[in-house]
C-alpha cells in the first residue's frame, strides 16, 4: 500500500514528484507529503491535490522524495503522513510496508530520549538512521545498518540534509524501481510514476539498495557489496496511464477489453496445431504436465478467477486442482509437497498474502507459477515460472481488465497442458478459434453499454442484489457481486444458483433484484428453474443470456446478451456486462468508482 516517488536532476523536483504521486494515488490516497532538498517538508491529509494546494510558491529545489499513503499504523493525519523526519530534522524517510518490530524499537529509542511525532511504524526508520550517523556511520552505512535492525517489509527512500544531492532507496517486499533519464534519476513504487520521463528502468530486488545523485546511480546489497545490474526498457507508454477520454479509469479499462484479450493471447496460440505457446512455462513444462495436483492461490477477484481456473485445469488439463483464498491458505495446515504445483494469481504481483503462499511453497520445494500483470513485481520474481497477463496498467482500484485477462490466461495455461496430455489437435483448434474470436465478440457485448446504463439506473435504488450462476458462471456471479459492492456500496451476494433455495431465497421479494447468469450451456435448464423460483416470489430478474434466447425474455424483467460461443468462453463474455452494470450503478449513486472508499489497489499488508 502507499506510493513512493523520488527525483534528483536539474529540473524543479516538485513538479516531478506531484505528477509521480498522482500516477501512484491508486496505491493509497488518504494523505500525502514531500520533502524537497534544502527547502521544506510539506504533508497534508487527503489526496495529492490537497498536498499541491498546500505547497508554498517558489519551491525550486531539484531533489526530493514524496509519498502517498494508505494508513496501516496510525490513522490518516498530517502527523502520520510521510516523509517522517529524525529528531534533529536531518533525515527524511518515505516508507511502504510494515516495520513489525517497531514497538520494541520505538520503546528503546524513547528510553534513550527520542521523542516521536507520529503514531506510525515508519518513523523509527528516520530515528535509527540518524542515530547510526551520530554513532559514526556514513549515510549509506546508516541506512543498511538500520535495515538490518528492522523486521518486516519495506520500500524506502531516504534523504539527508548533510548530503542534499543524494537519495538512498532500498527494497524488501515492497517494490522500488529506479528510472534513469538524461542527467536525472527517479525512484518509484512502480513505473507508472516515471514512464512519462524515462523508459529505462532497473527493478531493485529484495535486499538491494540504490543511491542516486544528479549524475550517477549505484546499486549494492544490504552488505554494501556493489552490484552490476542491467537496465530494462519499459513498454508501457504515457497514454496507457491516462484516462484516454473516458470519464473514469474504470470505464476506460472495461472498454479496453477487446485489446486486452488480444494482448493476453498475442503470439500464444498456434491455430494450425491447436497448441498454445507459453514461453514462461517452457522450462517447467514437463513437471507441470505430470503434476498430480495444482493449488491456485489468490485474493478477491484473483481468487474468483482461480475458481474458474480450477474448472479449466480439471476439464482441459485433467489435473486435480484446488483453489484457496491466500489469506486462509497461509495460516492452516497445508499438505503440499514437492509434487504440488502452486499457482498464484495477482494483478499487482504485490499482494502480501499471495506472496507469502508462494514463499512458503518455495520453501517446501513446490513448483511455483505466477499469473501476474505487473512485470517485475514481487510475485513475478518469487515464482519459478509464469505467464504475464499483458493487460497493461490497471489504475481503477476495482479490478476489471486484469480479471478478464486472468480468465483468458488460465484458459491458455489449461490448454497448454491439455495439449500435452489428452486434448486432441482438433479439440485444441476449436478452443483456439473461440479465443481468437473473443475480441470481436466482446466488442458486441460492450456495444450494449447504453442499455446497461438504462437498466442500471432502473435498479440503482435497490439496497440488495443477489447474483446467481452455475458451473462456469458461478465464479462470475461471485465476482459480479464483489464488483457491485466495491463501487456502489450496495450489499450484494453471489451464490451458486442451485444453492439459492438452501437459504438465500428467503430474502427474495419485489425489492430484492437478482442478476441471473444463464448463458445457453449444459446447466441452462437448471438455472432456468431457479429463475422461475425467484419470479414466483415476485423477485425481479435481470438475466444475462445468449443472443436469441426467446425463452428467457418471456420470464426475466430485463435481459442482457452475449453472443453464441463455447460454454467455457461464456464467463469471459458475461464478465464485462457485470463490470459495466456495477460501474453505472456506482456512477449513478455519485461515487468515485475509480477509488472506492476504504480500498487500495495493491494490498501489501496481511
Ligand atoms: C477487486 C479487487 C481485489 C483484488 C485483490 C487481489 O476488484 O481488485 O479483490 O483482486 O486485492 O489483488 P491482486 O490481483 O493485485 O493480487
Amino acid at each position: 500500500m502507499c506510493g513512493i516517488v523520488g527525483y534528483i536532476g536539474k529540473k524543479p523536483a516538485v513538479e516531478m514528484l506531484i505528477n509521480g504521486l498522482k500516477a501512484l494515488e491508486y496505491r493509497g490516497y488518504d494523505s500525502a507529503g514531500l520533502y524537497i532538498s534544502g527547502e521544506q517538508c510539506v504533508r497534508s491529509i487527503g489526496g495529492v491535490d490537497n498536498l499541491y494546494k498546500k505547497l508554498p510558491k517558489g519551491i525550486s529545489g531539484t531533489a526530493g522524495i514524496a509519498h502517498t499513503r494508505w494508513a496501516t499504523h496510525g490513522k490518516p493525519s498530517e502527523e502520520n503522513a510521510h516523509p517522517h523526519s529524525s529528531p534533529s530534522g536531518s533525515i527524511f524517510v518515505v516508507h511502504n510496508g510494515i516495520v513489525e518490530n517497531y514497538i520494541d524499537l520505538k520503546n528503546a529509542l524513547e528510553e534513550q530520549g527520542s521523542v516521536f511525532s507520529s503514531k506510525t511504524d515508519s518513523e523509527v526508520i528516520a530515528h535509527l538512521i540518524e542515530k547510526q550517523i551520530k554513532d559514526g556511520d556514513t549515510f549509506e552505512e546508516s541506512v543498511v545498518n538500520t535495515l538490518k535492525i528492522i523486521k518486516g517489509s519495506y520500500g524506502i527512500a531516504v534523504m539527508n540534509t548533510q548530503e542534499p544531492e543524494k537519495i538512498i532507496a532500498a527494497q524488501n517486499g515492497s517494490p522500488i524501481v529506479l528510472g534513469i533519464g538524461n542527467d536525472e534519476y527517479f525512484i518509484a513504487s512502480d513505473v507508472s510514476a516515471i514512464v512519462k520521463h524515462t523508459k529505462t528502468v532497473l527493478y531493485v530486488k529484495d535486499g538491494e539498495c540504490v543511491v542516486i545523485t544528479p549524475t550517477s546511480h549505484n546499486i549494492f546489497t544490504i552488505n554494501l557489496k556493489p552490484l552490476n545490474r542491467k537496465t530494462e526498457e519499459v513498454v508501457w507508454n504515457t497514454e496507457q496511464v491516462k484516462k484516454g477520454g473516458y470519464k473514469h479509469f474504470m470505464l476506460k479499462e472495461i472498454m479496453e477489453a477487446p485489446e486486452v484479450l488480444k494482448n493476453s493471447a498475442r503470439g500464444r496460440t498456434l491455430r494450425e496445431t491447436g497448441d498454445v505457446k507459453l514461453g514462461g512455462l517452457e522450462e517447467i513444462a514437463d513437471k507441470l504436465t505430470h503434476t498430480k495436483r495444482i493449488v491456485i492461490v489468490g485474493c478477491g477477484s484473483a481468487y474468483y478467477a482461480g475458481m474458474l481456473g480450477k474448472q479449466y485445469f480439471e476439464e482441459i488439463a485433467g489435473i486435480p486442482t484446488e483453489v484457496e483464498i491466500a489469506s486462509e491458505y497461509r495460516y492452516r495446515t497445508i499438505l503440499q509437497n514437492k509434487g504440488t504445483v502452486v499457482l498464484a494469481i495477482s494483478q499487482s504481483g504485490e499482494t502480501a498474502d499471495t506472496l507469502s503462499c508462494i514463499n512458503e511453497a518455495n520453501n517446501k520445494g513446490c513448483l511455483t507459477i505466477g499469473v501476474v500483470n505487473v512485470v517485475g513485481s514481487s510475485i513475478a520474481r518469487a515464482v519459478d515460472a509464469g505467464v504475464y497477463n499483458h493487460a497493461g496498467p490497471e489504475i481503477g482500484v476495482a479490478s476489471t481488465k486484469a480479471f478478464l485477462s486472468q480468465l483468458e490466461v488460465l484458459l491458455l495455461i489449461a490448454l497448454y497442458i491439455g495439449r500435452k496430455k489428452n486434448i486432441s489437435s482438433s479439440e485444441g483448434k476449436i478452443i483456439i478459434d473461440e479465443i481468437n474470436k473473443l475480441p470481436q465478440k466482446i466488442t458486441r457485448v460492450l456495444a450494449q453499454n447504453k442499455k446497461i446504463e438504462r437498466i442500471a439506473k432502473k435498479y440503482a435504488h435497490s439496497k440488495n442484489f443477489l447474483y446467481i450462476g452455475r458451473k462456469y458462471s458461478y465464479p462470475i456471479a461471485l465476482e459480479g457481486a464483489l464488483k457491485l459492492k466495491e463501487v456502489s456500496y450496495i450489499h450484494a451476494e453471489g451464490y451458486g444458483a442451485g444453492e439459492m433455495k438452501h437459504g438465500p431465497i428467503a430474502m427474495i421479494d419485489e425489492s430484492f433484484p437478482t442478476i441471473a447468469l444463464i448463458p445457453s450451456d449444459s446447466v441452462y435448464e437448471k438455472t432456468f428453474s431457479n429463475i422461475e423460483e425467484i419470479r414466483a416470489r415476485d423477485g425481479k430478474v435481470i438475466a444475462i443470456a445468449t443472443q436469441g434466447d426467446k425463452k428467457i425474455s418471456a420470464i426475466a424483467n430485463d435481459v442482457l446478451e452475449i453472443p453464441q460461443s463455447l460454454e467455457l468462453i461464456h464467463p469471459i463474455l458475461t464478465t464485462v456486462l457485470l463490470q459495466l452494470f456495477a460501474y453505472h450503478i456506482g456512477v449513478h449513486r455519485g461515487h468515485n468508482v475509480d477509488r472506492p472508499r476504504n480500498l487500495a489497489k495493491s494490498v501489501t499488508v496481511e
